[in-house]
Parts: structure tokens; sequence; C-alpha cells
């Protein structure tokens, strides 16, 4: 089944349980000073979780572009990706585990027709406050036995998730695992956010174990045996002041990546060999004449990194030196440097972008209404980086000799003259086994940032009220007024406003009680 069907099939089988389609989100995260980018379907649905009606109803469905800076780093795995198609059902106050898992299943085994022996599952431990899921067992013991499974519950951890039990699993026995951590779904730590169990769908890929990642395999190993490929969120609490409170009513939460989905059904273990991907992946194997198999890492880089830059730039994100804009630069500037390894000239990028608009414009219309400012920008930004990028690596070649250590002057260099993001610099040095003294380069971009005058530096325009000396002390005051906050009063304190004009700053934040006079000094 391809992407196309796939992305249909999904929507259409929750519209026969009786869901609502509605429109996804624009990438950029609007109205919310918490968030860059919307990163899962349940974003903009934050309040009719806790009770406000939605105009569409108690059954939603959907397929929701969203965005993580989180996994930037960890593209090149062949699971993972920045950009992604959230595919989304969710139950406001409605139905609630039993519906959610049956139709879940129903649908990975009647409409994919995933072989269910190679689904495995994670429910919620239990932990002082809530306690262990066995509802959820209970009816995933249910849905197993429909196909003649039966799924015990095997070992999970109460520790650290990553690591697993850290025992050999039979995971012909076992299909059921229970952890902490891994599954307690929240949207942040701040008082007010949502937060609930949840239960993760794992596709088994059959790859064998590589005990790089431990000694023994478990559901949420790294080695990409088992992929995540759905999550159940059941959102049924909300963070006070005294911790985790049972909301007014028991929501679902549902997200699971198109793409996985489609590697799954197609039995593959590599996103970047659906048909989401392929087009870019032989245009890059014919420009560089070199295999994708060979160099899978830039390969995939460059591919997820156009497709990002493309949708990010057409929800308005635009290459600059500062918050959304600063990750659609990033993208673009690392892709160049990925291309560049595989010895193919920066046009290429302009190139996959078209492909991107042809193979993604059918579903997503608004990519051939804003090609001519992707296009423009993407153009824009090649040009700038090209400009600079080969005396910018002679640069690092030159300065990174000295104790293995770049300087942070040579970082901010990298960064001023060359414009070079830190996070390439980053993992070009660690490529060398170089280390980068970061702090010095975050003291000079502050020393930097703090001397700029007005009309200098536009890279360091910050929707200031101006550019002038006062007004940037009051700037970084504000920061440090941030953090002091969080220090003094907790972690939760997130600013929900500023303003600042030359003779005064002010610094919105939530706080649930009134500060002690010992907390104002
Ligand atoms: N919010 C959950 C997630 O992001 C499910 O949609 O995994």
């Amino acid at each position: 089944m391809n992407s196309l069907e796939l992305r249909r099939k999904f929507i259409d089988f929750y519209i026969s349980k009786k869901h609502k389609e509605i429109s996804a989100a624009l990438l950029l995260a609007e109205n919310d000073p918490t968030l860059l980018f919307v990163n899962s379907g349940m974003f903009p649905l934050v309040p009719y979780f806790s009770g406000e009606k939605h105009p569409s109803g108690n059954r939603l469905v959907n397929s929701q572009r969203s965005f993580r800076t989180d996994d930037i780093e960890e593209v090149g795995d062949g699971r993972h990706t920045t950009f992604f198609e959230m595919m989304g059902n969710w139950s406001l106050g409605n139905y609630f585990k039993k519906e959610q898992l049956n139709w879940w299943y129903e649908f990975l085994v009647e409409v994919l027709e995933l072989d269910p022996n190679r689904i495995y599952q994670s429910v919620f431990a239990g932990d002082d406050i809530v306690e262990k899921d066995n509802e959820s067992i209970d009816i995933l013991k249910e849905i197993f036995k429909k196909y003649d499974i039966t799924a015990e519950v095997g070992p999970g951890t109460r520790g650290d998730g990553n690591k697993g039990p850290n025992v050999d699993i039979d995971f012909n026995k076992y299909r059921i695992f229970p952890y902490i951590d891994k599954n307690w779904w929240k949207r942040g730590d701040a008082v007010g956010e949502l937060g609930g169990p949840d239960s993760e769908t794992f596709y088994d890929t059959g790859r064998i174990h590589d005990p790089k990642y431990g000694k023994y395999c478990h559901v949420n190993c790294d080695c990409g045996r088992f992929i995540e490929i759905g999550n159940s969120v059941f959102m049924q609490y909300k963070k006070t002041v005294q911790g985790w409170e049972e909301l007014s009513q028991k929501n679902v939460d549902f997200g699971g990546g198109l793409e996985r989905m489609v590697m799954a059904s197609n039995n593959l273990s590599n996103v970047f060999k659906t048909d989401l991907f392929s087009d870019y992946i032989e245009y890059i194997e014919k420009k560089s004449n070199k295999k994708y198999e060979d160099f899978s890492s830039s390969f995939e880089i460059i591919s997820d990194h156009v497709r990002a830059s493309v949708f990010l730039i057409a929800d308005g994100g635009i290459p600059s030196n500062k918050d959304q804009g600063y990750f659609v630069r990033r993208l673009i500037r690392r892709a160049l440097v990925h291309l560049r390894k595989l010895d193919v000239e920066f046009s290429a990028f302009l190139d996959l972008s078209k492909l991107v608009i042809k193979k993604m414009s059918p579903v997503y219309t608004s990519l051939r209404k804003n090609e001519e400012t992707i296009a423009e920008n993407i153009s824009d930004e090649v040009d700038k980086f090209s400009n600079t990028i080969e005396k910018g690596v002679k640069y690092f070649k030159k300065v990174a000799h000295v104790n293995n250590i770049i300087s942070g002057e040579d970082v901010f260099n990298l960064f001023t003259t060359y414009g070079f993001p830190l996070e390439i610099t980053e993992e070009m040095a660690k490529e060398n086994n170089y280390k980068i003294d970061k702090e010095d380069f975050y003291k000079r971009i502050n020393e930097h940032k703090s001397i700029s005058r007005k009309g200098s530096e536009q890279k360091f325009k910050s929707g200031l009220a101006n550019m002038s000396e006062v007004t940037i002390k009051l700037h970084t005051a504000t920061h440090l007024l941030h953090e002091a906050l969080r220090r003094v009063l907790g972690t939760y304190v997130e600013q929900k406003g500023s303003n600042i004009t030359h003779e005064r700053l002010r610094f919105d934040f939530f706080c649930p009680r009134k500060m002690t006079q010992e907390e104002i000094n």
C-alpha cells in the first residue's frame, strides 16, 4: 500500500467509526509561547481535552504535518525523520481504552494486513500516583486471542526505559511489556499541562539485535529491531502544583507516523525505502553516482531536510538566525554540507525541493500555491551558504588541530564569518573526534549581541522595540529573570509574554499562588 492510499485508508477507517475529519494546523505554532513547531496532532486540540466543546464533535481524525527538533540528530538511522505526517484519532471524553485498542488493531490487521505475530505493545507499569494499566493489558490479551495468539505480559522495567529490563526475552511468548517513564505521555512539565498513561505499538522488523545497544533486546531498544508505529495516549490527567490530578473527562489521543505505517505495510524496515522518499533517494543516487546503501546517513539527512524545509517555508518559516527561521536555515545548510560530502552540486537542493512539491502537492495543495516563495527562499539560502562554505571548511580544518579542541572564538568565527550554525560545526567536530568550547562560544555570542547597534547585524534583530543598547540589556535581563524564577519557584515557570521599552521590562508568567517577600527579593 503506498502512502497516498494508506493516508486515505486511515482517515476513512475512522470515519467509518463515526469520526469527523478535521483540518490540520500550520507547522509553525501559533498563539503558543511554549512551542515553536506543531509536533503532534494533539497540540491544536489541548482546550478540548479539558471539556471545551469541539465544533466537529467528540470523535476526530486527521493527518497532521509535524516537525520535531529533538530528532534532528537522530536522522540517519533509517527510521527517524524531523518532518513527518502524524495520523491521529481522538476521543474527547467519548470512547476510551477498549474501543481505541480494538479499532487500532482492526486497522493494523484487517486494513493494513500486518501479521499480528509481528506486533508488540508496551503499557504503563504504574508508579506512586497512578496504578499499572491492567485494563489495557486485559483488552490487549483479548485482542490477540482473536488471532490465536496468547499474549503474555513480559519483563518491562520500572527503571530506565531506554536500558530495558536487561534479561533475555522470549518474544514468542511475551507480547506486552510494562514501562514507567516510556509510557507516560505529557506535553510539557509546566502546571496546567495534560498527560496520561500511554500504550505504544511496535512492529518487529525481524532484524538481528545489535549488542552495541545493550546485551539484550527489548521493545524500546534502539537497535532497530522493534519500531514504534503508534501511540495511544489515555489523556486523563492535568498537572497541578500538587502533582497530576484527574481531568473531568477521559480522552484518547492517538498518533502514528504515516512513514512508519507505510514501511510496515510494505514489509520494510526503513522508512527511506518507502514511496515517500524513493524519488529523492533515486535522484541523489543519479547525481552523486553513489549508492544509497554506502552513504545512507547523508542520503537520509538530505532527503529528510529537504522535505522539512519545503513544508516549513510553505507554512511561513523563513531561513534566519532566530527562532523557527534558525531551524530552516540549519536544515538547509546541513543538507548542503552532506551534498558536498557526496560531491553533488548545491543546485540539487532546489531540484529536490521541486520533487517534494511534485510528490506531496496532491495532498498538500498549499505547496503548489507557495511554489515561488519556496524556490526563492531556498535559492537565497543556498546562495548565501555556497559563498562561504568552502572557506569555512578550510578554516575548520586549519583550527581543528590545536589540542583536538576548537576554541569558542573559532566556532564563533565559523558562525559569523562563514555562516556555520553551531550544530553543524559540532557535527563536523564529532566526526573528526574533536571537541568544541561551547561555553566560550555562547559567551561571545552574548557579548556580540549586546554591542550590536541598531541596524547593524541584521541576524540578531530579535523583534524588540528597537535595537538600542538599553533595550538589548533589558532583553538579556528578561532571560536572567526567567531563569531566576525557574530556580526560585520551580521549572514550571514559562514565559507567557514580555514587553520592553527603553525604561523598563515586563515579564508575564504564571504562578498559582502569591509569592512570598523572600521569593520576590
Ligand atoms: N501525542 C502523542 C504522541 O505524540 C500521540 O498523538 O505520541
